[in-house]
């Protein structure tokens, strides 16, 4: 949801600048700009459009400069052109900000200035601030550190921002609050982003900002961190784990595509070292000491957004199937405005890719507020809700940059299995022979998540025959109920498809209405689980006309008499199949949207951090 990169140091700031956009580009793709500072003046460059189309612009323009910042829009106040995106300069041209966020009371806020003289040339919050910002600094005759200390005060809602001033050339000003910042330390040279790919071939050397807090970044001097309160923060330096090699296309034709074949190596490395060779114990050391607090929990309330809470919804079925712990999925958005009853003895778990989003992170704050216990899933390390909450687990499927959630999924499915079956465990829930049963069928996923992506070939020629369909239809039962809601989800994001999931057994209460001899159906029939009433369902559809695609268990002969095409997934545990399921419908999403010639790592209008409301 907008990205963010800054550079002040002895080096060219622009290249740097465009070279971290680009990597930043998952974040909002519908505009660019930046803001080169040079001796006296600052050179400001915008453009509609991805920032490829920002270099074309400044090709002729004047970029010399060794400071400067550069935002990549994903619009939220204003149309995506020219003049919305950012950087935005106050009315005297002074100073220069870029801001990733939402200023949720700038309507007041531009009144106010309207009043006081001001001009303003966009439709966005975000010049509202700096014009803010150039008000309070003239006005109140203080350094531009302070200004924006007491201009942020004034502010409801989110931001991350980088400010920068006409004629100083060797220190900004940045802030965080509600969305992400880190601060990368070079030699001479500090780089700021909105996560820490743009500067992960300069420095492994990080400061994340945190909530209300604003830093004076100085070339050659440490860096001032204060308050919102003006009170000073002490940088907390870290070391990152992130390779450039990580955030590379490595051979693959899109970001999407290589994080789909990485499954096999995500979930090897979200499994490492969390199940003993010997003893097959599970070890989740990010919550060892809340295992009893959740064993006793009232209830697990799992709040999430999209993929996340597709995963949870897997979640749900795996806890209190194995462990008996009550469980309940919520919406983060919804979640967080309807009064929920939450109480000590709940445990709050948000499951997240990013650890960014922003009703996730809001719905925890309301729960910290009465008084639970939080607990997070997370892909992004040291993100703001791994640092909220209070244990958790990562999921180590490493950066996932095409917007459509992949791996991310698979990991996070990963993740709750073996929290459930650790607390199964615990409570003796399970038997000690269905506990080593499930974990060496764990220990087998990521082969048979191989030999499905051979399957890659004939998944292709299946999207062929279905890629013109205008509506689809994806049915599951049990486990794999929330994986036909991904399937659906997948789809639509990438292919622009209308597609929706449904629990094959609700079909005949509304949505079988739908089925006529144009609309696919992709129904998840594996041998475990409901496999007879599936089939039933199946038939149901196949007496009026659909066109079937069935997700089945190798060696399946009932399903593939019926379906008109079938794709085969290794037999596995029931609890698990999820993991196995989801590959073949990402692959079928993934060739139909390419077939389309839709963009599939960066779909229209979506962006890969939600970090607004
Ligand atoms: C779908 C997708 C989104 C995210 C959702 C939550 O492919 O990527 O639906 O799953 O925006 O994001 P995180 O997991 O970062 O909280």
């Amino acid at each position: 949801m907008c990205g963010i990169v800054a550079y002040v140091g002895h080096k060219e700031a622009y290249p740097i600048i465009i070279k971290g956009l680009k990597r930043l580009e998952y974040r909002g793709y519908d505009s660019s700009g930046v803001s080169i500072g040079d001796e006296d003046n600052i050179s400001l460059l915008k453009q509609k459009g991805k920032v490829s189309d920002l270099e074309d612009y400044a090709i002729d323009k004047n970029t010399k400069g060794s400071i400067g910042i550069g935002h990549t829009r994903w619009a939220t106040h204003g149309i995506p052109n020219q003049i919305n995106s950012h950087p935005h300069n106050s009315g005297d041209g002074k100073l220069s900000l870029i801001h990733n966020g939402i200023i949720e009371n700038y309507d007041s806020l531009k009144q106010v200035l309207i009043e006081k003289g001001h001009i303003f040339k966009s439709d966005t919050d975000t010049e509202v601030l700096v014009h803010l910002i150039e008000e309070i600094k003239n006005h109140e005759q203080v350094g531009l550190f302070e200004a924006v200390r007491l201009a942020l005060n004034e502010v409801v809602g989110a931001y991350a921002i980088v400010v920068m001033e006409k004629g100083v050339n060797n220190e900004f000003i940045a802030a965080r609050k509600g969305s992400p910042l880190v601060i990368g330390i070079g030699d001479g040279e500090y780089f700021v982003a909105s996560d820490a790919s743009p500067f992960i071939e300069y420095t492994k050397n990080v400061v994340y900002l945190e909530e209300g807090e604003i830093v004076k970044i100085h070339k050659d001097k440490m860096l001032e961190i204060i308050s919102l309160t003006n009170s000073t923060k002490t940088p907390y330096i870290q070391e990152l784990e992130l390779t450039l090699e990580s955030i590379e296309r490595e051979g693959f034709d899109s970001f999407m595509l290589k994080e789909i074949f990485e499954q096999p190596k995500s979930v090897i490395d979200t499994l490492r070292g969390r199940i003993s060779p010997k003893t097959k114990k599970i070890t989740l050391g990010g919550i060892l000491d809340y295992e009893q607090k959740i064993m006793n929990a009232n209830r697990i309330i799992i709040v999430a957004c999209g993929t996340s809470w597709h995963a949870g919804l897997i979640g749900e079925y795996l806890f209190e199937d194995l462990a008996r712990i009550s469980v309940e999925v919520e919406y983060a958005s919804e979640f967080r405005y309807r009064n929920p009853i939450i109480n000590e003895k709940d445990v709050v778990l948000a499951i997240s890719q990013s650890g960014e989003t922003a009703d996730s992170l809001a719905a925890l704050e309301l729960a910290k507020e009465k008084g639970a216990t939080l607990l997070g899933i997370c892909n992004v390390v040291g993100s703001s809700i791994p640092r909220l909450t209070h244990a958790g687990s990562y999921t180590h499927a490493g950066p996932e940059i095409g917007v459509a959630s992949t791996k991310a999924f698979s990991t996070q499915i990963i993740v709750l299995t073996l929290m459930a079956v650790k607390m199964a465990h615990k409570k003796g829930s399970i038997t000690m022979s269905k506990y080593h049963e499930i974990i060496n069928e764990l220990e087998l996923i990521p082969e048979k998540i191989e030999k499905i992506l051979k399957k890659n070939d004939e998944i292709e020629k299946i999207a062929a025959k279905f890629k013109d369909a205008t509506n689809f239809l994806y049915l599951g039962r049990g486990y794999n109920f929330p994986v036909a809601l991904e399937g659906a989800l997948k789809l639509k994001e990438i292919s622009y498809i209308h597609a929706e999931g449904y629990p094959a057994a609700e079909m005949k209460h509304g949505p079988i209405a739908l089925i006529d001899d144009e609309m696919p159906i992709v129904v998840i029939a594996t041998k475990k689980g409901n496999y007879d009433k599936v089939v039933s369902n199946i038939q149901e559809v196949k007496a009026r006309g659909g066109r079937l695609i069935a997700i089945v268990t190798e060696g399946d002969k009932t399903v593939k008499e019926l379906a008109d095409d079938c794709i085969e997934i290794p037999s596995c545990l029931e609890q698990l199949t999820p993991l196995l399921t989801n590959i073949p419908l990402q692959l079928l999403s993934y060739h139909i949207a390419l077939m389309r010639g839709c963009n599939v790592d960066m779909p229209r209008n979506l962006a890969k951090s939600v970090t607004v409301e």
